[in-house]
Parts: structure tokens; C-alpha cells; sequence
């Protein structure tokens, strides 16, 4: 177990885009980051990331939580091992309680086929660097292939022998389980003989580096060997979702807005040696929408190199309108007769490798089109064909200025008017909304991308008494770029109640206790937790909303404990409902509508963040909060008068007249503190 106070630091070292930054590229926006959400595929971007809440939230599926949680949903850790990967990451040395058999049973297993291949990884490497056998056959084999020894290195590249069984017998003596060797494909299902033998072998990686499966390649001649054979599927090695060297690749393709995508293992490493390093390799197999959206999040530009006759080509070609769904910008570069990306960079080096595929890529619409267009010459039935063909593609970008450009290029390619195109590609665009609308409507309830349409916006301006204070929030800024999610996001509650003006107070209490209920005020030296709940003790069993009134009363006992919160311990709270609560206040102000500062004529940029500014943030949540419930007691009490009166009982009522007065002067100070507007006596 990693003792509390290690989870603390841990956590304070943690920065949220940092962490993300790992897995998803992010660009500014604003005070936010935003990129494409891991959890759906989706080609606007709707994941967002607030470095200062160090939460994220993607407002089309949902997800949100912090960097515990993200890197639980995302890598399928555990709570300690997200712990332990952020350890690491920042360099905190965890100095673990001992852990019982059950803990320690549980972990293994989470971990135990990575922890095998990881195991047989250093064991190829082994028969690789450290044998005489190693050494003179398989090293050799590579260094003849003109790798260097980092290289190999870096690709976690080894040498299964031919022996029958050697990684099997070397499991059993370090104590690993023959039966998980069995599950990731390493020997026979009858556990007699090792899987991969007389091979050169790869490690294949998934994004966060473990190895999730192997590749191994003879290096006889023979046609009758297969070259290489794979690991088979297993529960961390799903193929269509795995690109070969995304691992390598994935910071190079984001620095350089690029991915280039090759066919096979050894393309892929003599490019990265030849420092060409954002390059990553389908396997062999036509891409998969899975590991279309890998790219995608990562960059928009991807540029397919392609070495194959043009009958091979052109069926690869229809593979790739799935990219043109993903609106990913593709390009084609046919390397010259004869060469792959490995023996051309070999041959050539990486300058030139550089300057060729520059030069010679060529958009995929317009490289389709002329090899469609090369093909059809002199048959007008078959060019009919390929008009239909080509738009085919075009209608499935999803961005409709791109779209144009193309139609518009393409008529002049084909010489076939622009509005025949155009009325073709909307036939076709119609077809397929249409389509897309009767699966709909046939699964209501499926889980789609997009939030289910809400009703109109929270009712902030019924009240009078409480207009909105636009100073306690921040507004997403370029308004202008926001997914039609954010206007349509309200505030409801689980059961899409919405909210009664009187909660809004409460629920700012609650905010501020989750967001800030540690920090410390300068002024009071106390928290604001501590603060907050010293202020409003009395009202702790008066709230009208139970989560929010449970919530405030935990904080209150785990004061009184001498315990702390913060948000952390709210997302990760034991209570769904609380967890779903924290989450959703601490991403609030992101779903308040762009429409905001016309509304309500009031200059957002300005004001400070409440992140800087929590102490006036805090007073005026307190004198709201007990404006609602001074107001609230008002009422009742206004009821105590008239009953009294109407009943003849004269001592009754001077006496309510008298709490009267005085709840009105009261609801009146702080009215005057707050600059609320109070109709009324
Ligand atoms: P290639 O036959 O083009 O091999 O297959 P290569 O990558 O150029 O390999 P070298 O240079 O001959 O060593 C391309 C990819 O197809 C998959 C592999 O991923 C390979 O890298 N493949 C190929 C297999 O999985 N099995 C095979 O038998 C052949
Ligand atoms: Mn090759």
C-alpha cells in the first residue's frame, strides 16, 4: 500500500495536461486545453482539460475526473497503479507498506501478462546480446539490416533460438506461470514448446510503452516459412486498435503535425534510426477505424507510403475513405519500383527520404483520380463509374469547405461540371443522415456520441433576488468555437430535476468546499473549509438538497476528526453520486452558455478566476447562501404573523414581529454586502 502521505504528494506534483498530454494531443484554448476525446471517436474536439481544477471533462461523452481517473478509464489501471504511474512519472520514490496476499494476488493478476511479456522480452534480449549463438546469428542479422545497437535497443528487438522449449523452462525456474505464457501466445496450448523459435523478434508496444504482444521474423530465405508470425489477440493485444511504434512515434507525430504510415516492422525502425521518428506501421493489414482515431488524436495530417503494385494500391485505397470519415487530411507517396521505406532510407538516408516523399506526395482524392482516371481512358461507362467513385469519397469529409475545394478541383479533373458533383455528393451526404437517423431511431436509448437534447437553460433569472454573479465564474473563451454541446449542457440533477434558485446557493457551498476546502485563508489562517462550516453550522441540517446537505455535513465530521478533503478525495469519493457531483461543480463553469456575457452585459474577461480569487469567492457564496436561507426563514416567520394575528393572539404576534424586524434587518445587511437587489419590507 502507498502510505497517505506519499498519496499526497503524489497528487501535488500532478499536473493534469501533463499527464494527458501522454495520450492525447491538446492544443489552448483559452484558460483551457482541448483535443480529441479517447473515450469516443469523435473529429471536432470536445475533451477538455482545466490545468487549473487539474480536471478534465469531454462534453460530448461525458468522461471526466482527474489524472487518477483518467489514467484508470484510459490505461485500465487500478487506483494504485494510477498512483504508481504517477509516481514515477514524477520521480516520487514510494516507499510501499508491505502489501497482504490479497492485494498482492489481485495486482498479479492485473498486471500478470504484461508482466510475462515483459519477462520473455528480456529474455529474447538476453539470447540477443549475452549468447554466442545470439550474437553471431540473430545480431549479425540485424546489423546486416544496418541497425544500430540503440536501436535495437529502443525497438526492444531479441533473438528466440531454436530450441524447443527454452523460455518455457526458463519461466518455470524464474516462477513464472507456464499458464500465463499460455494466455499471451508465448508457447503451445498444450504448454509443450515455445511459440516463437528461430526468430528474429519484436516487441510491440502498446501506447504507454508495456509490451503487449511479439512479432517474430525468420531469417531463412525459404518461401515456405511464413516470415513473420504475430502473437495471437489477447485482452492487452487488441490488433485493430494497436499501431506498430505508436509508443516511439507518438511525441515526434505531435511535435511535427504529421504521421507517416508504413506497412511493416522494419520500415518502421530504419526510419526512426534515420531519424525520421513519426512513423508507425499498420502490420500489413488495411487500417482499422481504431487505429484511424489513434492517429487522429494525435495529428490530422497522415501520410501513407506505399510500395506495392498499383493492382494492390488501388484496394488499399478503398480502405482509406474511413480516414476521409475520420477528417483526416491523407496524402500518397509511391515510393520508386523496387523500394520500401527500408531499403530506400537505407539506400538513400534520411535527407533524401525527406525530400522525396515531400515532393512526391500527392493528395489522396487527386492521386485516386488520376489512377482511376489512367485506368478508365476512352470508356465513358467506366468513367461514369469512377465520377461516382471519387465523390463517393469526397461525400464522406466531414467538413464541408473542404469538401467544396475538392468538388470544385475534381470537376476540372474529370470534366465533369461542378453542380453535377455537387448534386451528387449531397445525394449521397442525404443518404447517409438518412441512414444514420433510422439506426437512431431504432436503438433510442444508444449509447450515441452526443448528450441527449436537454431542455432549455437553468432558470437563473426567475429569481430576483438573485441574479447570477458572473464574477464567481469564468467563461469558456472563443465563445465563437464551442460544440453545440456546451450551449445545450444544463445544470440538472441526476434525476433532471432542475434546480431550485435555493439549491444554486447551496450548491455553491458545496463547490466551494470541494474546490477549495483545504486551501488555507491568509488573512483567518484557517481553511476555508473549516471556515465555511464554522459560518453555516447551524443551517448544516436546514439544506433543501440532501446530496448537497450530506455533503456539507461528511466535511463537517471529517473537520471535527481532524480530517482534510480536497477534490481529490470528492472525485474519488466511495459514493457515485458524490464523485458525480464533485465532477460535475468543478466542471460547471465550462458549461455556462457563450451567451453569457450578452445576457448579462457584463465584461467576463476581467474577472479574476475564482481559482485566484477564492476568498472573496468564498465570502460571497457564505452571504448568498445565508441571504437564501435568512429569506427562507422570512417567510415562515411572515406565516407566524398572519396565523397569529388571524388566531386574535396578540402576545404571539409582537413577539414573530419583533424576529421579523430583525430577520429583515439581517437579510438587509447582507443584501447590501452582496449588492442584491431585495424587493419587500
Ligand atoms: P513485408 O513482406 O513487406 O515485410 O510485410 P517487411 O516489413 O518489408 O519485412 P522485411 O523487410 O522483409 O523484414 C509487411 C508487414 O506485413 C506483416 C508484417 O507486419 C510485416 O512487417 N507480415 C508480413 C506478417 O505479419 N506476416 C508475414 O508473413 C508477412
Ligand atoms: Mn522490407
Amino acid at each position: 500500500m502507498i502510505p497517505p502521505k506519499q498519496v499526497q504528494e503524489i497528487l501535488d506534483a500532478t499536473r493534469i495536461e501533463e499527464v494527458i498530454e501522454e495520450f492525447v494531443s491538446l492544443r489552448r484554448r483559452g484558460v483551457n486545453l482541448i483535443g480529441l476525446c479517447p473515450f469516443h471517436g469523435e473529429r471536432t474536439p470536445s475533451f477538455n482539460v482545466n490545468p487549473a481544477r487539474n480536471i478534465f471533462k469531454c462534453f460530448g461523452c461525458g468522461k471526466a475526473g482527474d489524472a487518477v481517473t483518467f489514467l484508470k478509464e484510459h490505461e485500465n489501471l487500478t487506483y494504485p497503479e494510477a498512483l504508481r504511474w504517477l509516481a514515477r512519472k514524477y520521480h516520487i520514490e514510494i516507499q510501499e507498506v508491505e502489501r497482504t496476499p490479497e492485494q498482492l494476488a489481485e495486482m498479479q493478476l492485473a498486471d500478470s501478462l504484461y508482466i510475462v511479456n515483459e519477462f520473455a522480452l528480456q529474455h529474447f534480449q538476453q539470447q540477443l546480446f549475452d549468447t554466442d549463438e545470439g550474437k553471431s546469428v540473430a545480431l549479425a542479422y540485424f546489423r546486416k539490416r544496418g541497425l544500430r545497437e540503440e536501436t535495437i535497443r529502443a525497438f526492444g528487438l531479441g533473438y528466440a533460438p531454436d530450441e524447443r522449449d527454452l523460455l518455457l523452462r526458463k519461466a518455470r525456474n524464474t516462477g513464472h506461470s507456464p499458464e500465463l505464457l499460455k494466455k499471451v501466445g508465448l508457447c503451445s496450448q498444450d504448454g509443450g514448446r515455445d511459440f516463437f523459435r528461430a526468430r528474429v523478434m519484436f516487441a510491440i508496444h502498446n501506447l504507454s510503452g508495456k509490451v503487449a504482444a511479439f512479432a517474430g521474423r525468420t531469417m531463412s530465405a525459404e518461401k515456405t516459412i511464413p516470415k513473420y508470425i504475430n502473437s495471437p489477440e489477447t485482452e492487452i493485444y487488441v490488433k485493430n486498435k494497436i499501431l506498430y511504434g505508436a509508443f516511439q512515434a507518438k511525441k515526434a507525430i505531435r511535435q511535427l503535425d504529421e504521421c507517416l504510415l508504413v506497412e511493416g516492422y522494419m520500415d518502421v525502425i530504419s526510419l526512426y534510426q534515420a531519424g525520421i521518428e513519426n512513423v508507425v506501421a499498420s502490420s500489413g493489414t488495411s487500417l482499422t477505424e481504431g487505429q484511424l482515431q489513434l492517429i487522429r488524436r494525435n495529428t490530422q495530417n497522415l501520410k501513407i507510403l506505399y510500395d506495392g503494385d498499383p493492382a494492390g494500391i488501388k484496394a488499399a485505397l478503398r480502405g482509406l475513405d474511413l480516414a476521409l470519415e475520420q477528417d483526416l487530411n491523407v496524402r500518397i507517396c509511391l515510393l520508386p519500383d523496387g523500394h520500401d521505406p527500408d531499403s530506400y532510407v537505407q539506400e538513400f538516408g534520411g535527407e533524401q527520404f525527406k525530400k522525396f516523399t515531400t515532393e512526391n506526395a500527392k493528395d489522396f482524392i487527386f492521386f485516386k483520380t488520376d489512377l482511376l482516371l489512367d485506368e478508365t481512358k476512352g470508356d465513358p461507362i467506366k468513367r461514369a463509374g469512377l465520377v461516382k467513385d471519387i465523390v463517393s469519397s469526397i461525400a464522406r469529409i466531414p467538413d464541408p469547405i473542404k469538401r467544396s475545394v475538392y468538388l470544385r478541383e475534381c470537376s476540372g479533373l474529370l470534366q465533369v461540371s461542378e453542380q453535377i458533383l455537387v448534386a451528387e455528393a449531397n445525394k449521397l451526404i442525404g443518404q447517409t443522415l438518412k441512414k444514420r437517423e433510422e439506426k437512431a431511431a431504432r436503438q433510442p436509448s444508444a449509447a450515441s456520441d452526443q448528450p441527449a437534447p436537454s431542455a432549455p437553460p437553468p432558470a437563473w433569472g426567475d429569481d430576483p433576488f438573485f441574479p447570477p454573479d458572473p464574477g464567481a465564474y469564468f467563461p469558456p473563451s472563443e465563445a465563437g468555437e464551442l460544440p453545440p454541446e456546451w450551449t445545450e449542457k444544463q445544470v440538472a440533477q441526476p434525476n433532471n430535476e432542475v434546480k431550485t434558485a435555493a439549491e444554486y446557493q447551496e450548491r455553491d457551498i458545496v463547490r466551494l468546499l470541494i474546490q477549495f476546502g483545504s486551501h488555507i485563508l491568509p488573512q483567518e489562517q484557517i481553511s476555508v473549509g473549516e471556515y465555511i462550516l464554522a459560518d453555516i453550522e447551524e443551517s448544516l441540517s436546514d439544506f433543501d438538497n440532501p446530496l448537497y446537505g450530506k455533503v456539507a455535513m461528511e466535511c463537517h465530521a471529517m473537520l471535527l476528526e481532524g480530517k482534510t478533503f480536497d477534490q481529490h478525495y470528492f472525485i474519488q469519493h466511495e459514493l457515485a453520486e458524490v464523485a458525480n457531483l464533485a465532477i460535475d461543480i468543478l466542471a460547471e463553469p465550462w458549461e455556462f452558455s457563450p451567451n453569457w456575457e450578452a445576457m448579462w452585459n457584463y465584461p467576463l474577461q476581467n474577472q479574476p478566476m475564482p481559482e485566484r480569487n477564492f476568498n472573496l469567492d468564498m465570502k460571497q457564496a457564505l452571504d448568498r447562501f445565508k441571504l437564501k436561507k435568512v429569506q427562507k426563514m422570512c417567510a415562515i416567520n411572515l406565516q407566524r404573523v398572519q396565523n397569529a394575528s388571524k388566531e386574535g393572539d396578540h402576545d404571539a404576534m409582537i413577539r414573530f414581529m419583533k424576529i421579523q424586524q430583525k430577520l429583515n434587518e439581517t437579510r438587509n445587511e447582507i443584501a447590501l454586502r452582496t449588492g442584491t437587489v431585495v424587493f419587500g419590507k
